[in-house]
């Protein structure tokens, strides 16, 4: 078999990006990304490449470099599927919602969906390739779907999980740490493991391309987001306790990231870590161990995602306690709204879980992002069950200029670390406000001297 066409059934985060970067270093392969979403495609397609569904730095260039030549966006999902020895599964599965496993299983619904159309509409052998993130031994339930239900030709099943971060996906992708690729230990499963080899050696060395057994690279991309995740809630359980002792969190980050063998990455203290995929993946690794019978583990990674909601709740605490343990009808600004820099997206964010409880305990929310829209915050805040009268009666308005945002505010909350942030013009801010001013800097990343200078009361996480 060669690879001519591939073909993605996803066009989010990971599959715009991902197959973005695979045409562009493969020019002699057609790819397709395809999606139910209409909406999303048409922006995928828009000549205004600010308004791609997705923002990453970097990506507006490689499709521009590349869609119309050989990357193409569509909803014909059967016929892209048909056409292409390759698919791709790139779908997104959220924390289960319902029955069994509510609120900790993933929810593969969309998966066994791709599966079942995949194996309706091939008429040639296909490798179909896990790119989203799956728990372990999903391959061999897509298997079973494919071979039940399809009609009569060869499916071989990759697991190749994504591990790029958003907000630096196109430089994950050009230069990732390692790709993994899992496959069936026969000669047919090396095969296909060779040729997804292949596509991914035009650009990264081969040292770096990780073959395992399917179910080794399922678990290890679970395992990969717990362990990064388990760093956060590891630094962010000392944050409290350096509050209470004097201690300062960036600083014992340094001491201990500074030995080789723990490395200084992954140990910023901050608000909570936020994303679609921490939480997420982390349930579902408690749920698999659960299922197992294994307690002692489960219980042991379950603890990473207690103190998470510990450190967003201690947040909006310290904001209440510092405004004599009052918000009701005081302005606070909440300075950035994605759940990292450069990227607009909110999914998980703490910012929506310090939002609600403050708008519980009836402050007015004035909020600025550089990069999420009104649109999507009212949506963020109903998903979370926000009492919508809130909404209604102005109690959140978002602002699209900072210095607009700031205006009567008791105190900002910094819960996004973008870069603009630190450039602003703090003195001119402090005017605008209220006095005392607060500054709750959720991430550490401005300089305490400096704003304490012009007048604000500073507080910093674990200083
Ligand atoms: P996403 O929600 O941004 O995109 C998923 C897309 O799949 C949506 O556009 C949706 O419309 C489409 N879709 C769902 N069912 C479909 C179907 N049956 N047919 C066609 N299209 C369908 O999700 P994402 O952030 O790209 O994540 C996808 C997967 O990758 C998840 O499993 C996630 O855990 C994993 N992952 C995400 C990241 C990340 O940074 N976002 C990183 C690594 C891995
Ligand atoms: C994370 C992983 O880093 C990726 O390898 C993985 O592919 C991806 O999840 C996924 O599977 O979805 P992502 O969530 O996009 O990527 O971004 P991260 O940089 O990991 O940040 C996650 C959250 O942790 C953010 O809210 C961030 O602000 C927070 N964080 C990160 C901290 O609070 N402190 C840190 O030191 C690092």
């Amino acid at each position: 078999m060669k690879i001519n066409n591939i073909c993605c059934i996803g066009a989010g985060y990971v599959g715009g990006p991902t197959m973005a970067i695979i045409a562009q270093k493969n020019p002699d392969i057609n790819v397709y990304v395809v999606d139910v979403n209409q909406e999303k495609i048409n922006r995928w397609n828009s000549s205004d490449l600010e308004n791609l569904p997705v923002y990453e730095p970097g990506l507006a260039e490689v499709v521009s470099s590349v869609r119309g030549k050989n990357l193409f966006f569509s909803t014909d999902i059967d016929k892209n599927i048909r056409e292409s020895e390759m698919i791709f599964i790139s779908v997104n599965t959220p924390t289960k919602t319902y029955g069994d496993g509510k609120g900790m299983a993933a929810d593969l619904t969309y998966v066994e969906l791709c599966a079942r159309k995949i194996a309706e509409v091939s008429r040639t052998d296909k490798i179909i390739v896990e790119k989203s993130t799956l728990p372990v031994k999903t391959a061999a339930a897509i298997k079973n779907i494919v071979d039940e239900t399809g009609n009569g030709v060869n499916f071989q099943i990759l697991s190749n999980p994504e591990f790029l971060a958003e907000g630096t996906a196109m430089r994950d992708l050009e230069v990732p740490d390692r790709v993994l690729i899992g496959g069936e230990q026969t000669e047919s499963g090396k095969k296909a493991i060779e040729l997804l080899v292949e596509i991914y050696s035009s650009w990264v060395p081969k040292s770096n391309i990780l073959t395992t057994n399917l179910w080794s690279s399922e678990l290890s991309k679970l395992s990969a987001n717990a362990f990064l995740a388990q760093r956060i809630s590891s630094v962010n359980s000392l944050s409290e306790l350096c509050e209470k002792t004097g201690a300062n969190i960036d600083e014992v980050s340094k001491a201990i990231g500074m030995d080789s063998r723990i490395g200084s990455k992954f140990l910023k203290s901050s608000v909570g870590f936020g994303g679609s995929c921490f939480q997420k993946d982390i349930l579902n690794l408690v749920y698999i161990s659960k299922s197992l019978g294994l307690n002692e583990v489960a219980d042991y990674w379950n603890q990473v995602i207690i103190i998470n909601d510990h450190q967003k709740r201690r947040f909006g605490n310290n904001i209440l306690k510092s405004l004599h343990g009052t918000v009701a009808n005081k302005k606070i600004t909440f300075f950035g709204w994605a759940f990292k820099k450069n990227t607009n997206d909110s999914r998980e964010s703490a910012a929506i879980y310090v939002a609600k409880q403050l708008l519980n305990e009836k402050a007015i929310l004035q909020i600025y992002d550089p990069k999420v829209s009104e649109k999507q915050i009212l949506s963020d805040l109903k998903n979370l069950n926000v009492d919508m009268d809130f909404i209604n009666n102005k109690k959140v308005i978002c602002l699209n200029n900072p210095y607009d945002a700031v205006g009567d505010s008791h105190a900002i909350a910094i819960l996004t670390e973008w870069d603009e942030f630190i450039d602003y013009d703090w003195k001119k801010i402090f005017e605008k406000m209220k006095k005392p001013a607060f500054i709750f800097d959720g991430r550490n990343i401005l300089d305490r001297e400096s704003v304490e200078n012009v007048g604000f009361v500073y507080k910093g996480i674990g200083n």
